[in-house]
């Protein structure tokens, strides 16, 4: 590892921070304990690393989320330094290398891996070719950062399961929720009883946009629209589902056993083989469930993750929570909310008792002071300060230290099988669990 000589370039300790916070308050082991993947990047082991740093790192895969991984390497230099970038369509990786003109050129991911001044390697390509990749990657004993979803196939995942667990490689897949100060606290609020027990979770994710991307020649079409096609793609659930159906396994502890669901191409006919409108029924053993829905051609319900309490619901991705009987509602809202109740109560719509059961006027509360987001959804590449930029700084402080992070790869992994259950239960039209070779042990049901 080369020794850092540079002046000393800002480093985002956001999330350093909040760990930190974590260990000094009272119970802070307890709770870091809850979320055992940050425990390799605690703010005393980026010191030990940085001062070794930055790990080599080489991108094979640079379209939009390359690219936007290059931006966010470039603001950690002392842990990461790009090396190296691989593409096999010359456009991007030109575009790639105008924004790191030192690093060296490939157009094959294997000559690529065969530099041996390079310690870990970012995988931005089509789902369709995570697995090859991953596999070749740990083969060839570079530590590896994948992108999201882990394979295409449930063969492929239990491939790079395996391979992993034989493995003393670093491997990471970029879930960054797991590494967004908001999520990790509402994880926390969550196990400690904030809402009581979780009876249900209610996720959903709306975009009114094609998924599309212009394409310079005909030719080019499955390869530019891969999203598009299933020989590389596996649709709304791996590429926006995982996300969210991994935050209920985090929340739960637990696994679903089974899945049902719909899906179909509702608005754009437009040749593409992947669902554009998916509607499913996961069920844990315990029978509580998960609504999982996800369209991109109405975009009004935007992206949330609920998990509902018997006190209360946290929604995730807004960084808020409500009460059920919230007794910081302040007076004049509880007056409104009175008289409001009287109205409908002597509105003789249906009988004397009946009245709407409308949402409530819930207060929202923050997750982390002052920190909410109002997220749209519909960028392709990412949103900002979302957890992507610590994920990848804890994947290059594990370069230079060697150390795993807890439970990312499982999570990954369980998430993806999840997803590709759902296809399939959509695909077939029937109730679809969990195949028994599927299991691993760190799935509790
Ligand atoms: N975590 C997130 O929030 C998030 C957000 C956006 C995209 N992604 C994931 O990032 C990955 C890439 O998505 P994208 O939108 O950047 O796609 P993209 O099409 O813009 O980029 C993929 C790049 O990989 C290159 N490529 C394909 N096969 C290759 C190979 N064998 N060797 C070298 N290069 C190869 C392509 O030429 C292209 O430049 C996908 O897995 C996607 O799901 C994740």
């Amino acid at each position: 590892m080369t020794q850092n000589t540079k002046d000393t370039p800002e480093v985002d300790l956001s999330l350093r921070r909040f760990i930190k916070g974590l260990g000094a308050a009272a119970g802070g082991a307890v709770l870091l304990s809850q979320t055992p993947w940050l425990t390799s990047c605690t703010p005393e082991k980026l010191s030990e690393a940085v001062s070794e740093g930055p790990a080599r790192i080489g991108i094979i895969g640079t379209g939009s989320r390359g690219q936007y991984h290059i931006h966010n390497l470039l603001r950690m230099p002392l842990v990461g330094k790009i090396v190296a970038l691989c593409d096999d369509y010359a456009p991007n990786l030109e575009a790639a290398s105008a924004l790191v003109p030192s690093a060296r050129k490939y157009s094959d991911y294997r000559k690529l891996l065969e530099d041996k001044e390079l310690d870990g390697v970012i995988i931005a390509t089509p789902l369709g070719s995570h697995a090859r990749i991953t596999l070749d990657c740990l083969s060839a004993g570079k530590h590896c950062f994948c992108e999201k979803a882990m394979a295409l196939t449930m063969e492929e995942c239990k491939q790079v399961y395996s391979a992993y667990k034989a493995s003393d490689r670093v491997l990471f897949y970029c879930m960054q929720r797991m590494y967004d100060p908001k999520y990790v606290k509402a994880f926390q609020m969550i196990k400690t009883g904030l809402i009581g027990d979780v009876v249900g979770m209610r996720c959903h994710w709306f975009r009114n946009a094609d998924w599309r991307r212009p394409v310079p020649s005909p030719e080019l079409e499955r390869r530019i629209n891969w999203r598009l096609y299933r020989e590389s793609s596996a649709g709304l659930m791996t590429e926006l589902g995982s996300h969210q159906i991994e935050v209920c396994t985090i929340v739960t502890g637990l696994v679903p056993e089974s899945v049902a669901g719909f899906g179909g191409i509702v608005y754009w006919k437009d040749g593409r083989e992947v669902y554009d409108s998916v509607s499913l029924t996961y069920r844990f053993a315990d029978g509580r469930n998960i609504a999982y829905e996800s369209l991109i051609s109405n975009k009004f319900n935007g992206m949330e993750e609920q998990i509902l309490g018997k006190d209360g619901t946290v929604d995730l991705s807004k960084g808020v929570y409500y009460l059920e009987d919230d007794r910081s509602v302040y007076g004049v809202r509880r007056l409104l909310d009175q008289v409001k109740e009287g109205v409908f109560a002597s509105v003789p719509t249906a009988g004397p008792s009946w009245r709407p059961e409308l949402m409530g006027d819930h207060v929202p509360h923050y997750i982390l002071a002052n920190s909410t987001a109002k997220v749209s959804g519909e960028s392709m590449i990412g949103a900002d300060n979302d957890g992507s930029f610590e994920i990848l700084e804890a994947f290059c402080q594990s370069c230079i230290t060697g150390e795993k992070a807890a439970n990312v790869v499982e999570e990954a992994y369980c998430a993806t099988i999840l997803c590709l259950m759902g296809n399939e239960a959509m695909d077939t039209g029937s109730v679809v669990k969990m195949p028994e070779d599927c299991k691993i042990p760190y799935m509790k049901f």
